[in-house]
């Protein structure tokens, strides 16, 4: 690979990723989580995620370089996570890429993360398709988004308008006594546990609901309805079949999201969809969209799921792009924007 050698630097929640890419060729990607310390809270604080990012950028910077066999003068550009993401969390990173590109005198590239979540998959299945219909489903979101130039950015089709995908995952984990994050913990349950053991509503289905809410999505009163159904099992007395409960619930979310995906790619005449995200590990999300995928002419593509979750490689794919396509660089006063449009 004769491309570009950039770091790209990731703190928008609370992983501190530094990755190192040479064009399309992944080198490096150090990821440090500060998951642990937000266990107890069953959620991420954006002032603990900070702290850690203070503690873990230079060491992971470090761990980079050493793992690609590179000092940081010899990369070509930095590229850093502006926004969208928790505000404090984000500037964390942005000013680290600032010293870097300031003090190695190479140009400076801010990137929107969820054209990095699209951008990474070049790393493992080469040149990215455009244009191409992304699901994007983490703790922290959850959307659907045409991707004409990911250089340029994403458009937003439609988002959650309550709780993300990953969120909603984590919170039924919670109500059954399952480990923070929730998400791995329900899809493991799910494998002993029966898909259609209960009946649960998939939110923004109904006709009246598409016709405002189209490729919108909300995941509050699925939660709801579990938290209901767990409630009065408890109270009968009855042990509460925590397989079922994942099994039904996973499928409801997993429905949904295939379901308008496929209309979205229909909708636009796009026929690539890639699903990034912490949530696109998800073995169930994975086997629907490809099966339904195949059914209507939808080639389906999903990142290995360490590059799915929220990464430094992600963003270094990207800005190696940026440099590819001859992008203009970022000023070096770069503000970090915790609501940068998606
Ligand atoms: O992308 P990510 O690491 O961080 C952000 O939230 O931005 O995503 C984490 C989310 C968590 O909500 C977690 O429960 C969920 O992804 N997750 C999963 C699976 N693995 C992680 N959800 C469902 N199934 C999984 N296998
Ligand atoms: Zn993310």
């Amino acid at each position: 690979d004769d491309g570009p050698l950039v770091l790209g630097i990731e703190t928008s929640c609370d992983e501190t990723g530094v990755g190192i890419v040479r064009g399309t060729t992944l080198l490096a990607d150090a990821v440090a989580s500060s998951v642990d310390e937000h266990a107890r809270f069953g959620g991420v604080v954006p002032e603990v995620a900070s702290r850690a990012h203070l503690e873990a950028m230079v060491p992971t910077i470090e761990r980079a370089c050493g793992t690609a066999g590179i000092a940081p003068y010899d990369v070509d550009a930095v590229a850093v996570t502006s926004g969208p993401g928790l505000a404090g969390a984000l500037l964390v990173g942005v000013a680290a890429a600032k010293a870097l590109a300031i003090g190695l005198g190479k140009p400076l590239y801010g990137v929107n993360h969820l054209a990095a979540h699209v951008a990474v998959d070049q790393l493992e299945h080469g040149p990215l398709p455009e244009p191409v219909l992304a699901l994007l489903v983490s703790g922290g979101h959850s959307s659907l988004l045409r991707v004409e130039d990911v250089t340029t950015g994403v458009d937003p089709l439609g988002a959650t308008i309550d709780d993300a995908a990953g969120e909603a995952f984590d919170k039924v984990a919670r109500l059954l006594g399952l480990p923070f994050p929730g998400g791995p913990h329900i899809d493991r349950a799910a494998r002993e546990g029966d898909r259609v053991a209960i009946d649960l509503p998939r939110g923004l289905t109904s006709r009246r609901d598409l016709e405002r809410h189209r490729f919108d999505f909300s995941f509050s009163g699925l939660k709801t309805a579990v938290a209901r159904w767990v409630e009065a099992r408890e109270r009968s007395g009855e042990p509460v079949p925590v397989g079922d409960v994942a099994a039904s619930f996973q499928e409801a979310v997993c429905d949904v999201l295939v379901r308008k995906a496929l209309d979205a790619a229909a909708d636009q005449g796009i026929e690539d969809l890639l699903i990034g995200g912490g949530v696109a590990a998800n073995s169930r999300l994975r086997a629907m969209a490809e099966e339904r995928g195949s059914k209507v002419g939808v080639r389906v593509r999903v990142p290995r799921p360490g590059l799915c979750t929220d990464n430094g490689a992600m963003v270094a794919a990207l800005g190696a792009e940026m440099v590819a396509r001859g992008r203009t660089p970022s000023a070096l006063d770069l503000p970090a924007d915790s609501s940068l449009p998606v």
